[in-house]
């Protein structure tokens, strides 16, 4: 019993270690930002300015808070949204509550206008340029072919928060492999020593 009690507090704490990351992990992954800031979706912010020395992800999102009765949320095509064009929206995404959750998904260039009240055409047409975390991958974890080496003992998940604390998909990605295999590792030498 005495045995079998020691043998599996480290393991315990692994897992423990692992249940903290996941729980930390939505709070600590993508940034949802907020368009206009505290201005909102409307046509008195100039979102060439907003947008300006901001970098947008891969896995962040975009929450549009706007005057339901005033104004809309469409993603366009490049060309549409030059001439601010509406009649062929790439998508929707206006819900009616005025309040409208966007995820950058996918790495491009995205685009979204106003197609109600002409406020296209008065800046209402953020250029959100979404990135790839990928580059930030570091070199010895891109090509690591081999899943089933544990990483070294003084290994544990830590986060090192880039870009002013929000981890990129990458580094999430890396601190998920580490759970996984500190999880595999903690659930056998529980299995190990009670058999
Ligand atoms: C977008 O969807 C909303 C809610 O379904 C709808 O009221 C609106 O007419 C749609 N706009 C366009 C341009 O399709
Ligand atoms: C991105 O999100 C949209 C809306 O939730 C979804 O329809 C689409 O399949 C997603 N694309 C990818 C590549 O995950
Ligand atoms: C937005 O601000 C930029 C300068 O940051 C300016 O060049 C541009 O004309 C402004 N756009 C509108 C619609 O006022
Ligand atoms: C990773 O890949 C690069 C080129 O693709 C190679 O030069 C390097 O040796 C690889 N590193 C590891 C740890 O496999």
């Amino acid at each position: 019993m005495k045995r079998m009690l020691a043998s599996s507090s480290p393991a315990m704490v692994l897992l423990f270690m692992v249940f903290a990351v996941l729980v930390m992990l939505p709070e600590a992954s993508a940034k949802r930002w907020l368009v206009g800031d505290n201005m909102g979706w409307n046509s008195n912010v100039n979102y060439s300015t907003w947008v300006k020395g901001k970098h947008f992800y891969n896995g962040d999102w975009l929450f549009f808070v706007y005057d339901r009765n005033q104004i809309d949320v469409l993603e366009v095509n490049k060309n549409d949204y030059e001439k601010c064009n509406s009649d062929h929206p790439l998508h929707n995404w206006t819900t009616g509550a005025g309040r409208d959750d966007v995820p950058l998904n996918v790495t491009r260039n995205y685009y979204f206008i106003s197609g109600k009240g002409g406020f296209c055409f008065k800046g209402m047409k953020p250029p959100v340029e979404t990135r790839a975390p990928a580059s930030e991958l570091p070199p010895t974890i891109a090509n690591a072919t081999s899943p089933a080496q544990p990483p070294a003992e003084t290994g544990a998940p830590t986060f090192s928060p880039e870009r002013g604390g929000a981890p990129t998909l990458s580094s999430r990605t890396q601190v998920l492999l580490m759970a996984v295999v500190f999880a595999i590792g903690a659930t056998w030498d529980t299995f190990i020593h009670f058999c």
